[in-house]
């Protein structure tokens, strides 16, 4: 038997090391709840705050230069030309009833009472203007000309470069349509709610010579409008009577914020353009899905064939159906083996390429991770390892050549758009781009991808750098690419309660 004096002392180390781990515990979790309780608290946006303030300024490995040297620029003072306007439209967002081809009507958001709205088709070289009207929008609107590299106070970013026009006023939009190609304009103001709900539209650009090539030029924009897809207005086959032996330019759009896949059955086809911009060489494709980023565009070119077309959008019954009275439906294609733009055409020379000496080169890592984003917990969309508002804002100067290396380490799509540029595609997955030179605004990007992209820092202003799944882009998604000197007077919140995502 042991001595009870020695069994006290047992009992008593083995108290004191219960209290001790307790006491330790505590304190462990003390110090968990002060840190997320720092966290929760540093994560939360006041009601109004302006995107210089939070972001984290990444130089690109360079020093900034000439910029600061020269003074500030506003964004308002970024304007489109004056003069007479060659064209005018007018838009006017509106909440009502819009109907759809079965007859279904559905109370949404449109401009003009249409959705999608009004086809907006100019020439190269004309001097565009569009007023913008809010009918009744309690929200606030404003109008993005997706792809369109214009002055950056024309960009219709709410918060960033103007404010959000309320009910009952408008807002003039101006610039020279300087490319030949699909573009789509839409809100910029609650975008995520604004584009699902129906304020979106295609804009054409056409070249200034009167003859196109195609005589037969469709825009094809796909959306899921309050869960029912639609191909342009048409909830079900919109058929069209072409003439057999007419060239047929088919200018897909996807307005969604998740990829749309596509299938051409009935006729071989090339890709003539991806995001407004033509390809070189492209060569005939048969049975090719066609995997459209959201927001992205791709053109498709055949000569019609006497008998049927039919253009699928995969998992839905829409699809526009091409014949030669209009009144064939022929089965959807199946789908097929995917269409890969980074080794399709042929090679021509561009402005710089992967060889050239980069000015600036940026990381632009997608991640995810727990976190706080606004005082809300979940697993938060990161760039660069930060939530938003810490994202990095990627600087330049004037006339850089800047490299962004994109990485998707997440296991989601993101089709990363750029606005105010066009970015060429050098690699993906280190595999140089080998066809035609391929221009993006909005790149699709896989999980797991890594690409390696390129642009002119030819168009001064503060550019939004966000994903195009707009409920991603809502949820922090989003930085911006800021030329040195540039400011901006608007704020996100304030007065005009801009919140352009
Ligand atoms: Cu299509 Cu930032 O937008
Ligand atoms: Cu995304």
């Amino acid at each position: 038997m042991e001595p009870a004096g020695e069994q006290t002392t047992h009992h008593g180390m083995k108290r004191a090391l219960v209290v001790g781990l307790a006491v330790a515990g505590g304190a462990l979790l003390v110090a968990a709840l002060a840190w997320l309780g720092h966290a929760w608290y540093e994560s939360r946006l006041p009601e109004t705050y302006s995107v210089m303030d939070y972001a984290i300024p990444d130089d690109g490995g360079a020093p900034m230069g000439a910029g600061h040297v020269h003074g500030t620029t506003s964004v308002v003072d970024l304007r489109g030309p004056e003069g007479t306007p060659q064209r005018q439209f007018t838009l006017t967002a509106q909440l009502g009833p819009v109907r759809l081809t079965s007859g279904r009507i559905v109370e949404t958001l449109s401009f003009n009472g249409r959705v999608p709205g009004p086809e907006l088709r100019v020439s190269r070289g004309d001097l565009v203007e569009v007023t913008l009207r809010n009918r009744n929008v309690e929200g606030g609107v404003t109008i993005h000309w997706h792809g369109v590299d214009l002055p950056n106070a024309e960009d219709g970013v709410a918060g960033v470069t103007q404010d959000a026009v309320p009910p009952g006023e408008s807002h003039v939009y101006r610039f020279r349509a300087g490319q030949v190609g699909t573009f789509w304009y839409h809100a910029h103001q609650a975008s995520a709610s604004e584009v699902r709900r129906g304020l979106f539209g295609a804009l054409v650009i056409e070249p200034a010579s009167a003859a196109a090539p195609e005589s037969t030029d469709i825009v094809v924009v796909v959306h899921t409008l309050d869960g029912t897809p639609l191909v342009n207005a048409t909830d079900g086959v919109e058929r069209r009577a072409v003439a057999p032996g007419s060239l047929v330019r088919l200018r897909l759009i996807n307005t969604d914020s998740a990829p749309q896949r596509f299938a051409v059955g009935g006729t071989p086809f090339r890709v003539v353009a991806i995001d407004g911009t033509d390809l070189v060489g492209p060569t005939p494709l048969s049975g090719r899905t066609l995997v459209l980023a959201a927001g992205g565009r791709y053109d498709v070119a055949f000569a019609m064939p006497p008998t049927p077309v039919k253009l699928a959008v995969e998992d839905t019954l829409v699809g526009l159906a091409l014949s030669s009275d209009g009144k064939a439906d022929p089965p959807s294609p199946s789908p097929g083996p995917e269409f890969d733009p980074a080794a399709y055409g042929r090679p021509a020379p561009t402005p710089f390429n992967a060889a050239s000496h980069f000015d600036r080169d940026f990381t632009l890592d997608v991640g995810r991770r727990p976190g706080f984003l606004d005082g809300r917990p979940g697993r938060q969309w990161t760039i660069n390892g930060g939530i938003y508002p810490r994202v990095p804002m990627f600087m330049v100067d004037r006339g850089d050549l800047v490299r962004i290396t994109i990485h998707n380490t997440t296991g989601a799509v993101h089709p990363m758009h750029l606005h105010g540029h066009h970015m060429l595609v050098l690699s993906r997955d280190d595999v140089p781009t080998s066809g035609s030179p391929w221009w993006s605004d909005t790149l699709n990007v896989e999980p797991g991808e890594r690409y390696e992209v390129a642009f002119r820092a030819n168009n001064p202003g503060i550019w939004m750098d966000h994903c195009h799944n707009l409920f991603h882009a809502a949820a922090g998604l989003t930085m911006h690419v800021a030329y040195v000197g540039v400011t901006t007077p608007f704020e996100t919140g304030g007065a005009a309660h801009n919140h352009p995502e």
